[in-house]
């Protein structure tokens, strides 16, 4: 059986889909067959990031309406063995999708694959349940903002009335220059205000930013470290976190510190 996993956040665009790709291609790199569902229907944008909206044919309202079947919907990453995407759609049809729909479809390939990551829509309404009923376990994306913590917190408040066997948290675009001039919220300060076991830190980087932005690779060793870390807690339960602020310590940390703040 797959591990289930919805990533969600309440707040929008603190980095869900992103996480949500990143973390396939490392599960993905350990051999694992790893599905990344898209269940934001309407504005879906997975396939994007993943650079594989060309490849797309049926979509997950497809398999619903009964068209296709759920393994013809699945489009194959040409760069990571392994991974899949199942796409949504800017369905506007009369038929609900409801959780249940999406749960009939996920159970199709529950014995396909290790992992399947629900990328969840923001918001709490609708689309969020539908996203978050198929799934067995949480991650619960936030930036170091206040307003991302405010909501998240919400939604971890939401996500206790599921059947979910584990919550965690990873906290995006965490920027190490900020962190190290006291001028951001620390990691230990997050994790104390959302009172839930820390899965992973991922930096503020550009690379990863163009990455989604024209569908690539991420090509960048400290990010793809972070999301190295990520992975392997989620799949071991180790509890290694990604370092932000090491560049930006010491004296070379201080010019490094000073430059960035010229550029
Ligand atoms: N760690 C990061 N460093 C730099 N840019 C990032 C990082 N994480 C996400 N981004 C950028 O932030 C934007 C929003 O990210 P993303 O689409 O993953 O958010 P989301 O939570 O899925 O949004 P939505 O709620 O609209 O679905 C994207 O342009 C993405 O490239
Ligand atoms: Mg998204």
């Amino acid at each position: 059986m797959a591990r289930k996993i919805v990533l969600t956040s309440g707040k929008g665009g603190v980095g869900k889909t992103t996480i949500c790709a990143n973390l396939g291609v490392q599960l993905a790199s350990l051999g694992f067959r790893t599905v990344l569902v898209d269940v934001d229907i309407g504005l879906n944008n997975l396939d994007v990031v993943m650079g594989l909206e060309k490849q797309v044919v049926f979509d997950i309202t497809d398999v619903i309406m009964g068209k296709c079947r759920a393994k013809q919907a699945l489009v194959e990453d040409s760069k990571f063995q392994n991974l899949f995407l199942l796409p949504s759609s800017h369905y506007g049809g009369k038929t609900k999708i409801l959780g249940e729909h999406v749960r009939s479809v996920l159970n199709m390939l529950d014995s396909s694959f290790d992992y399947i990551l629900i990328d969840c829509p923001a918001g709490v309404d609708a689309g969020f349940h539908r996203a978050v009923f198929s799934a067995n376990e949480a991650i619960v994306v936030v930036t170091p903002h206040l307003s991302s913590l405010r909501d998240a917190n919400k939604v971890i408040g939401l996500l206790n009335e599921y059947d979910l066997t584990s919550k965690g948290l990873v906290i995006n675009r965490m920027r190490g220059d900020l962190l190290a001039s006291g001028e951001m919220l620390k990691v230990e300060d997050v994790v104390r205000a959302m009172h839930l076991p820390l899965y992973g830190v991922i930096p503020e980087d550009d690379a990863i930013s163009s990455a989604c932005s024209i569908g690539g690779y991420l090509n960048s060793v400290d990010s793809a470290r972070a999301f190295s870390l990520l992975c392997e807690n989620i799949h071991t339960g180790t509890k290694k976190i990604y370092d932000c602020e090491m560049k930006y310590r010491g004296f070379m940390g201080y010019l490094r510190r000073n430059i960035k703040k010229r550029v």
